[in-house]
Order: structure tokens, then C-alpha cells, then sequence
């Protein structure tokens, strides 16, 4: 159950800063103790391999690893064996374009992506369009910057092979109408890589209800430790998909001028998985789902929406993104470079982050050089909505002036 008070004494940064407004979430969020602790578990206790130990504490080891993805697999709905453990999201949506997509994609083929993606969801088919003489479409963006069923269909045809598209933007935080989108590409038998990075730590995910066949996430933006993500892929689609890394635990059978590899998830997993920070996000994924996913969501629109409301009354405000579902929001001062507008807030103890987001597309279709992010968790208050829009009011008052 949410319980801000409670739940913000979980976290040893909030503890330690008390007046600290950090709203930069969507960047990376903070993480609790029972996160940090147990990271420190694994290491006091244990601190060895898995998968090769014929001793106790390997096994004991090999337990905590597996069912770490047996919790993330249970927060998302999928089976045991269709999660891999990736460095990160990016990691995880490089790896479908490198083994699905090199081994998959022709001339006559077809990816379909958009202007909103993060770099890591379009720079990796980019690639592999440019290696295999794919052809890369885009979604034209409506008005407000938002993907539409109707302009996927308008460039949807039956050479789609796959659709990298995000669930919720990382810039203008607009949820993608993902469900009617994947049921689409199903018909010409495209397949859809969803990056799930800003939706899966804020909303609810299921995705056997959504029938995606790839989804990526982070665990550092769902308070989990970084240097790990996630990827699901559909069992039928991961057993057949080629490895892009050798060596170490993945091999099944290695003679001198042939091998052959293990099943999925462990074909992905090459050398010594990432052992503590798996474990970590398991706890991450209890602590989430005890809190509840539907009212992280909806605590975050209200806090955005209270934002908004203070951020209205500013003048010369550019705001680009008022209708996004969730608690992102995304402005500019008009003629001050954001990067130069974070230092008032930096003075102020607000968190946010300036620049182009590692999504310089939406950058550009806005024409801008950057914008001013401001992303909410659930451990946010209504004191740093009103630090936020203070300093916004701040900004704008002292660039106004020189
Ligand atoms: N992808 C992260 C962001 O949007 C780092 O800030």
C-alpha cells in the first residue's frame, strides 16, 4: 500500500537529505535498504559463483540467482525461462537486434520504429538496417509528438518484420497505445520489441495480456541496482535465437570445430552472470509490488498534475508535453539554455535532468537543442512539487533579468 511518509524512511538518500526534491526518476530512481541489503547478503554470505559450484554455498547461491528471476518473471507475468538478465535495458534491446534481427532481417524487410524512442531502442535496428539492407521506417508523430494506431497503420505493409517501439516515451512520457499496435504487426506477422524501461517500474505490465514478444526494462530505474536489465522474449522466438556472445556458461557441447549451445535463458548468459545485482532486483520487484503498481501510477499523475498546475501560472514557460499519462514533464524557459536553467535548480536541491535525453530525435522533432525533465516516484511529495515549480519561477525571474 502506498504510504509515502513510511515509504520515503525506506531510503537512505531521503533520509540523509531530508529536503532533497529528487525528480529525476526517470533517469534513475533511489534505492531502499531492503535493496542495498541485499546486495551487501550476497556478498557477506555468499560471494561466489553459480551454475559450477559442487559445494553448498554455490547452490545456495545458484538458489538466491534463480529465484531472483522467478520473482521478476512473476512481476511481469511472464515464464521462468523467458527472462534473461542483461547489463540494462540498452544491453537487453541490442541483444534482440543483434541475434533476432541479424538473423532474421533482408533486403525486402522492413523495421518500423519512431521519433520517440531512446537511442537504445532505434540506434541498434539502425544498425542492423544499415548490415543487412533492411529498410528503417518511422511513425509519423501527431501534433503532440504521440504515436497513433492510425499512423502505424499508415506505414505498417506486409515487408514488417519488427516493430521497436517504447511504451512510455522517455521525453514527453506518453503512453503508447501498445495493445491495438502489437495486434497489428501480429497480423502481417511482424514481431514488436517494446521498451519498457519507463512503463514497467510506473504501471502495471503483463505480457502474456499484451502479447508482446520482446519487452526490455532496467533495474535502476525500478530501485534495483544498476548494471543489470532485463530482457523478456517469447520462449518460442528466444529458442531459436542465435547467441551474439560465446564463451563461459552458455556453451552445451564444445569440440574442436563445433558447438552447440544451452536453451534459453542461459544460451544469453554468457561468463559469470551479474549474480548480486539479479538478486537485488528481485527484492526491488517485492518491494515494488508490495507498495502496488496501479497507485505508483496514479500517485505520480496527480504529483505531475499538481505541477502543472503552478507551472501554468509561470510565464514564458514552453511546456511540451501537458498531457502525458504520467509523471514526466518535459518544458523549456524560453531562451535559456536548459543546461544553464539546472543550475538554479541544482542550488535549490532539486534534482532534474537538462540535455536531449539520450533521445535526440524527439529533441529535433521539437526543435530544440534540449529540454528540462522533471520525473516523479512514489516516494515524491507535495513539497517537492512546490520546491520544483518555486525554482522554475526562480530560473525564470533571474534569466529574465540579465
Ligand atoms: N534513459 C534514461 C533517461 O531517460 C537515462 O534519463
Amino acid at each position: 500500500m502506498l504510504n509515502v511518509a513510511k515509504q520515503r524512511k525506506d531510503f537512505p538518500v531521503l533520509r540523509e537529505n531530508p529536503t532533497l526534491a529528487y525528480l529525476d526518476n526517470a533517469a534513475s530512481t533511489l534505492k531502499p535498504d531492503c535493496v542495498i541489503d541485499a546486495v551487501d547478503a550476497y556478498y557477506r554470505k555468499l560471494g561466489v559463483n553459480v551454475h559450477r559450484g559442487v559445494y553448498k554455498l554455490s547452490y545456495l547461491a545458484t538458489d538466491a540467482y534463480e529465484e531472483a528471476r522467478n520473482k521478476i518473471a512473476d512481476f511481469i507475468h511472464a515464464d521462468f525461462e523467458e527472462i534473461v538478465f542483461t547489463r540494462g535495458a540498452s544491453s537487453a534491446l541490442n541483444l534482440v537486434a543483434l541475434s533476432y534481427g541479424m538473423s532474421t532481417l533482408g533486403p525486402e524487410d522492413e523495421v518500423i520504429t519512431t521519433e520517440l524512442e531512446h537511442h537504445s531502442n532505434m540506434m541498434p535496428w539502425l544498425n542492423v538496417c544499415e548490415k543487412t539492407g533492411a529498410k528503417l521506417r518511422y511513425i509519423p508523430l501527431n501534433k503532440e509528438g504521440r504515436i497513433t494506431v492510425e499512423a502505424f497503420q499508415s506505414v505498417l505493409s506486409k515487408h514488417t518484420k519488427v516493430v521497436a517501439i517504447t511504451y512510455v516515451s522517455n521525453v514527453m512520457g506518453y503512453i503508447t497505445p501498445i495493445e491495438e499496435i502489437i495486434h497489428l504487426a501480429h497480423s502481417v506477422g511482424a514481431v514488436v520489441c517494446l521498451d519498457g524501461a519507463q512503463a514497467v517500474p510506473h504501471m502495471p505490465v503483463d505480457v502474456k495480456k499484451l502479447d508482446c514478444d520482446f519487452l526490455a526494462f532496467s533495474g535502476h530505474k525500478l530501485c534495483g541496482p544498476t548494471g543489470i536489465g532485463v530482457l523478456y522474449g517469447k520462449k518460442t522466438l528466444l529458442s531459436k535465437m542465435p547467441p551474439v556472445e560465446f564463451g563461459g556458461d552458455m556453451a552445451d557441447d564444445v569440440n574442436l570445430y563445433d558447438m552447440t549451445y544451452k536453451d534459453t535463458p542461459y544460451r544469453f548468459e554468457t561468463g559469470t552472470p551479474i549474480i548480486a545485482e539479479a538478486i537485488g532486483l528481485g527484492v526491488a520487484c517485492d518491494y515494488i509490488k508490495s507498495i502496488g503498481l496501479e497507485e505508483i501510477g496514479k500517485y505520480e499523475y496527480f504529483l505531475k498534475q499538481k505541477a502543472i498546475e503552478g507551472l501554468k501560472k509561470i510565464p514564458n514557460l514552453i511546456l511540451y508535453n501537458e498531457t502525458a499519462e504520467t509523471g514526466i514533464i518535459t518544458f523549456n524557459i524560453k531562451n535559456v539554455h536548459p543546461h544553464d536553467a539546472a543550475s538554479v535548480f541544482d542550488n535549490n536541491d532539486v534534482c532534474i535532468r537538462a540535455g536531449h535525453h539520450c533521445a535526440q530525435l524527439i529533441t529535433k522533432w521539437l526543435e530544440t537543442i534540449g529540454t528540462i525533465r522533471a520525473s516523479f516516484y512514489f516516494y515524491n511529495t507535495l513539497d517537492d512539487v512546490e520546491k520544483f515549480v518555486q525554482s522554475v519561477k526562480e530560473a525564470m525571474e533571474f534569466f529574465s533579468s540579465i
